[in-house]
């Protein structure tokens, strides 16, 4: 396994996540290699680049990528995500970014009304608005103006729609697509046809169809009514941060970013960022990365080992040891060595 743990937070919580997921290896008697890669805005600052000219032929060498986060206060967001985030999926076609969004014991929802959750995000990885076709012009003038195009292709929304429909059908049954095709009125449509073409073929799936800014409010007042979202890179970006943060906080959310087929590596890693504001104190939440751990381990074939991963920091958090992200004073060793000891518990 390739191992990132990048920015801020991110080296507080993959340390953190590799000993349980190491304590995880031994009780099942699998051996996991990992080769730490210190690659990010140090690596930035040292050699301007946030990988290095090789790195994406060193990370395709292994069986996956387990990454923390990138990002930092003093160098624009576009060097450490466009240089090492968006790279790392595009060239490894990892056009599923899997987001599973569930309650979690002892966990308490902002929401008034604590009827469980559990759905899952299936966003558009490759394409769509996050697009480098585009420019800007006339700099620094008063009529400076910049273009982005979103690229929708028919084989990028087939692939993330069939993905998205065997998901619902192995689940309840029900998908909610995301749309905005009455504002936006070329590419929005044509991904409502081919989704609707797609799952055509499903017939024990239900498909809807949801106006994006109406669905993030649905998302608020009844969440439990989701099974499978499918959405372009950039509403599923934004609804996975709003559902994370429904059931409790983002620093619990985990994400997959897979390529189904296998061919290349896939990647693990929380839905959240480098958390500049906590990074460096030791309170960071470890569960997104732990759980992210869980989705590595079941998408290589351990689904008892990641089930095991998943009853232990399940039954740390119902057992109250939480962060303060989720009402609680626990740090992060605090619930580390909670998770450690439960491992051991429920071997
Ligand atoms: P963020 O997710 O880093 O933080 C948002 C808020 O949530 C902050 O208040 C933070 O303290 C809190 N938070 C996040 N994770 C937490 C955890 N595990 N435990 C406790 N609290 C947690 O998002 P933000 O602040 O917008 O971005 C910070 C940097 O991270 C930026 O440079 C951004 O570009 C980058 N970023 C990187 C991502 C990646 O590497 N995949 C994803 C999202 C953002
Ligand atoms: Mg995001």
């Amino acid at each position: 396994m390739a191992v990132i743990a990048g920015d801020g937070i991110g080296l507080e919580v993959v340390p953190a996540a590799i000993e349980c997921l190491d304590r995880i290896a031994s009780v099942h008697g699998l051996s996991l290699r990992w080769n730490h890669l210190d690659w990010g805005s140090d690596h930035f600052r040292a050699h301007g680049r946030m990988l290095p000219v090789d790195g994406l032929e060193t990370l395709a060498k292994h069986d996956a990528i387990f990454l923390g986060a990138v990002g930092v206060p003093d160098i624009p967001d576009v060097e450490t995500l466009w240089g090492l985030l968006i790279p790392i999926r595009r060239t490894f076609d990892q056009y599923v970014n899997l987001r599973p969004v569930k309650t979690l014991p002892g966990v308490r929802s902002p929401l008034a009304d604590d009827r469980p959750i559990d759905l899952v995000i299936v966003r558009e990885n490759t394409e769509g608005e996050y697009s480098e076709v585009g420019g800007r012009s006339h700099r620094g003038q008063p009529h400076e103006l910049a273009v982005q195009e979103a690229l929708f292709t028919r084989p990028g929304i087939t692939r993330v729609a069939r993905f998205a429909a065997a998901l619902a059908a192995q689940r309840r049954g029900g998908l909610t697509s995301a749309t905005k095709s009455n504002g936006i009125v070329h590419t929005m449509p044509f991904w409502d046809e081919v989704v609707r073409s797609v799952v055509a073929s499903s017939p024990e799936v239900e498909l809807r169809s949801e106006l994006i800014d109406a669905l993030a409010a649905s998302l608020v007042l009844r969440p439990w009514d989701y099974d499978v979202i499918v959405a372009s890179n950039l509403f599923g970006d934004i609804l996975s941060d709003l559902a994370g943060a429904v059931t409790g906080s983002i620093g619990s959310a985990p994400s997959a970013n897979l390529n189904p087929e296998r061919v290349h590596p896939s990647m693990f890693e929380p839905v959240h960022g480098s958390a500049p504001d906590i990074a460096g104190k030791g309170v960071a939440n470890p569960v997104g990365q732990l759980w992210s751990g869980a989705l590595m381990l079941s998408h290589l074939g351990h689904a008892q080992a990641a089930a095991h991963l998943i009853a232990a920091f399940e039954s740390a958090l119902a057992d109250g040891v939480r962060t303060r992200d989720l009402g609680g004073s626990d740090g992060t060793a605090d619930v580390t060595r909670a998770v450690l000891e439960r491992i051991d518990r429920l071997a």
